[in-house]
């Protein structure tokens, strides 16, 4: 299962801080895994990591109800990519009729949102917000302001969104996933010898909301249970900046590696920074071998379907390299 070398890396439909899209090669071909357990992601997000991997049996849990809802309208076929083409032509037809203040149809859905929430609007939310922000209030409610562009949903922005829910409904077919809204320490408790335990926390004390409070103290927690889980661990983590150096890292036993990773805040050049990021991976559970042996997922053939919104041809590419992948990191 794991090493994998990911020659496609492919993007999530939604959006989230610390999402890990760029770091994909280096989480699968770092973690020596058989794949004979269940991949157990406590910390889900986007989804980046998990559906890169593919592993047979997963259970992918997050805090987080919208997400885990989300993944499971497609899963079950509340939600498919013909129904989310359709409403998103139709509401971006809706958007583009306002403009970019808080008059836009943006804050209507976002109210309509948090009123009753539900999982297409949760992906217009996600794809037309400020840099693709997940933030929450006290009150639990979406506040991420509109990212200011009336006419986001272009036809090629809506065929890119449409292929992303197609990938994610055709990877979960045929495998044993359950996706599950619980705290990380109920999902992590119950690891068993075979599993894998990819975890992927929020940084302390930033990016915190309703569902995403991270504390010392539950930095502390986690070292503590997941390092006593029976099956092998690599937990994801900032290693240093510019500034300073992890010390959250030293409450972990294991092999660490690290990978130079740039990120931004914003469009300013000047607020690009450069931040090593570190997987910590349990003993025995680190590939130490050759790169050149590492097996190679092949990028899937290109093709070309006809887009029926637009009736032009597009691609069905939704690779990591579309400007539209933000990455947003505030440390
Ligand atoms: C850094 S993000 C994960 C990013 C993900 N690996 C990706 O690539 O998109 C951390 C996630 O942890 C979730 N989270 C925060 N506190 C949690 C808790 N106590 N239990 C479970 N999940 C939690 C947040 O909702 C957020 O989705």
């Amino acid at each position: 299962m794991l090493p994998i070398m990911i020659e496609h890396v492919k993007v999530p439909p939604i959006k989230c801080q610390g999402i890990k899209t760029k770091l994909i090669n280096f989480i699968t071909t770092s973690i020596k895994w058989d794949g004979n357990g269940v991949w157990i992601e406590p910390f889900i997000g986007s989804g980046s990591v998990a559906f890169n991997v593919q592993p047979q049996k997963a259970i992918l849990s997050d805090s987080n109800p919208h997400i885990i809802k989300f993944y499971q309208d497609i899963q079950n076929g509340t939600i498919t990519p013909e129904i989310v083409k359709e409403y998103l032509t139709k509401q971006g037809v809706l958007l583009s009729k306002t403009d970019d203040t808080k008059e836009s149809y943006y804050y209507e859905v976002r109210a309509r949102f948090n009123d009753n929430p539900n999982s297409l609007d949760f992906l217009f939310l996600s794809r037309s917000c400020f840099n693709g922000m997940m933030r929450f209030n006290k009150k639990g409610g979406f506040n991420v302001p509109f990212c200011r562009k009336p006419n986001r949903f272009q036809k090629s922005l809506v065929t890119k969104i449409v292929n992303q829910i197609k990938w994610v409904k055709e990877i979960m077919e045929g495998k044993d996933w359950l996706f599950v809204v619980k705290d990380w320490k109920e999902v992590v408790q119950n690891a068993e010898p075979n599993d894998f335990l990819y975890l992927d926390p929020p940084y302390i004390g930033k990016n915190t909301d309703y569902f995403n409070q991270w504390s010392d103290q539950d930095a502390d927690d986690l070292a503590m249970i997941a390092q006593l889980a029976p099956c092998g661990y690599a937990l994801s983590m900032w290693a240093e900046n510019s500034y300073r150096k992890n010390e959250y890292l030293l409450k972990w036993d294991g092999e660490m590696v690290t990978q130079d990773h740039f990120y931004h805040v914003g469009a300013n050049i000047e607020n690009r920074n450069s931040v090593s990021e570190a997987l910590l991976i349990k003993n025995n559970y680190l590939y130490t071998g050759n790169m050149d042996d590492i097996p190679i997922r092949p990028r899937p053939e290109k093709k070309i379907v006809q887009n029926e919104i637009a009736g032009q041809l597009d691609l069905l590419d939704i690779s990591i390299s579309d400007e539209d992948d933000f990455l947003v990191r505030q440390l």
